[in-house]
């Protein structure tokens, strides 16, 4: 055969192969946001053949910007880097041949914006239809950010089960709300959670790497904690009990945020099936009290469950601030009895008759949680108060300034608050056309309307009427 015609036929043949491989890819995991910051993202996804992908993106809808992995693979986390903060960016993936429809998600605010939405909720890994109306009303409330707070592959973690359980029937979710996790006691039943840390991109701590951490997010510092660590279940070379809560403490006196929230999975307080856990409050109640961890949110119990400012083992003294403990264990694995069949007198509502999730709007010194089913129903609603210092004035424009980029305000860092005169939560000004409570409630923690429409004692009886096992 002629050299030339031999050339190109080889060419043919390889621009054949290339064409074949290209279209044998396809996308096996759907894009999903980790380690979103004020000026960076990662977009993770898996593919069914190896390729070097093109993940473009860009702002006001566009994608004309574009990063490339440097090598092909099957498993991908493309870092986008040089962001915007508080900006809408708009992405696609572009995998050989397979290509994503376009969607947008946000990086985060700055650390003075005094505006932050999350949601978060706790036990959903199950493929179960409850957790993917779980995650589909979440998506449908435009959060900034998601909390996973664990167990959010059942049965055991796995590979798979992370695959079929989390990234399959939360798609849509994941692929535009940046979310962090913590681990959850399932989890850790596969390799000490190997799985868990293969499968997510978290931000690190300078102790545990991924096994806890922290990061702000507008003016709201989030603390993510590992309880199955503090309970002695993880591999020393990965994380010790004492070394997290060191950590835990030296990262709660550095923040200087007016809101302070730490997540895990196991709950320090829970009249839920588990019930409370006493080494994991032993451990971290101290310094949540002495640093001002507003909230701390929890799960493993199939219900929820939201207790008056805790100090110590007891309620707290009337006027005092400290932190109030949820547990939003209603994500989508079957709901459960709780262990006690009369509400105790720290716990201000519990619910174990519907799924649900927590919708929470912090906006200067009001932190507002609601707590809903897929339908929306609010199951509970609180509010939580604090005075802030005045917000600074932008500094005037000047003639050569551009256009500023679309997304929140940019204001200087917001200081610390301001202690009260009690050195606690201020109690909220409009409480009494709004509460109708159930108990005690607490400077700075108002309830809201629905609580009176769900009264506890009811919910415990629904809830034994469902009884299912998970
Ligand atoms: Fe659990």
């Amino acid at each position: 055969m002629h050299r030339l015609h031999s050339l190109a036929l080889g060419a043919v043949t390889a621009l054949a192969l290339v064409a074949g491989s290209a279209q044998a890819a396809s996308l096996s995991r759907e894009p999903y946001l980790q380690r979103v910051g004020t000026d960076s993202a990662t977009v993770a996804f898996r593919l069914s053949a190896s390729c070097a992908p093109t993940v473009y993106y860009g702002t006001h809808g566009s994608t004309d910007q574009r990063v490339t992995a440097p090598n092909p693979a099957t498993k991908h986390a493309v870092e986008l880097s040089g962001l915007e903060p508080g900006t809408a960016y708009t992405y696609v993936v572009d995998a050989c041949g397979a290509r994503t429809n376009p969607v947008t998600f946000s990086t985060a605010s700055k650390p003075g914006v005094r505006r932050v939405h999350f949601t978060t909720v706790g036990d959903f890994g199950s493929n179960s239809d409850d957790q993917k109306q779980v995650a589909r009303a979440m998506l449908g409330r435009a959060p900034e950010l998601f909390l996973a707070l664990g167990d959010n592959a059942y049965e055991s973690g796995t590979e798979a089960e992370f695959q079929r359980n989390l990234f399959e029937p939360m798609a849509p979710l994941l692929a535009q709300v940046p979310f962090f996790a913590v681990p959850g006691n399932h989890e850790y039943e596969t390799n000490q959670g190997q799985p868990y840390f293969d499968n997510l991109y978290l931000p690190t701590s300078s102790t545990g790497g991924e096994s806890y951490y922290s990061f702000d997010w507008g003016f709201v510092h989030f603390v993510a904690i590992d309880s199955s660590c503090a309970l002695g279940l993880a591999p020393s070379s990965r994380c010790t009990p004492a070394a997290q809560r060191q950590w835990v403490e030296e990262d709660l006196a550095a923040s200087t945020a007016p809101w302070k929230i730490a997540f895990m999975h196991y709950p320090p307080w829970s009249s839920g099936e588990h019930g409370s856990q006493p080494n994991i409050r032993k451990q971290f109640a101290p310094l949540f009290e002495e640093y001002g961890v507003d909230l701390v949110l929890t799960g493993h119990d199939h219900d929820y469950e939201r207790s008056q400012p805790m100090k110590g083992d007891a309620v707290a003294a009337s006027g005092t601030r400290a932190p109030v403990y949820l547990v939003v264990g209603s994500g989508g694995a079957g709901l459960r009895d709780m262990s006690t069949s009369s509400k105790p007198s720290w716990s201000v509502l519990r619910n174990n008759g519907d799924h649900g999730y927590l919708d929470v709007k912090a906006e200067d010194g009001t932190l507002t949680a609601q707590m809903l089913t897929p339908s929306g129903k609010v199951m509970d609603s609180f509010t939580l108060t604090k005075e802030l210092p005045p917000e600074p004035e932008p500094p005037p424009a000047t003639a050569d300034e551009t256009t500023p980029t679309p997304g929140q305000p940019d204001p200087a860092p917001t200081p610390a608050p301001s202690p009260s005169p009690s050195g606690g939560t201020n109690p909220l000004p409009t409480g009494a056309e709004t509460a109708e409570d159930l108990g005690p409630t607490a400077a700075g923690c108002s309830a809201g309307p629905a609580m009176a429409l769900l009264p506890g004692a009811i919910l415990v009886f629904a809830g034994a009427l469902r009884r299912r096992r998970r």
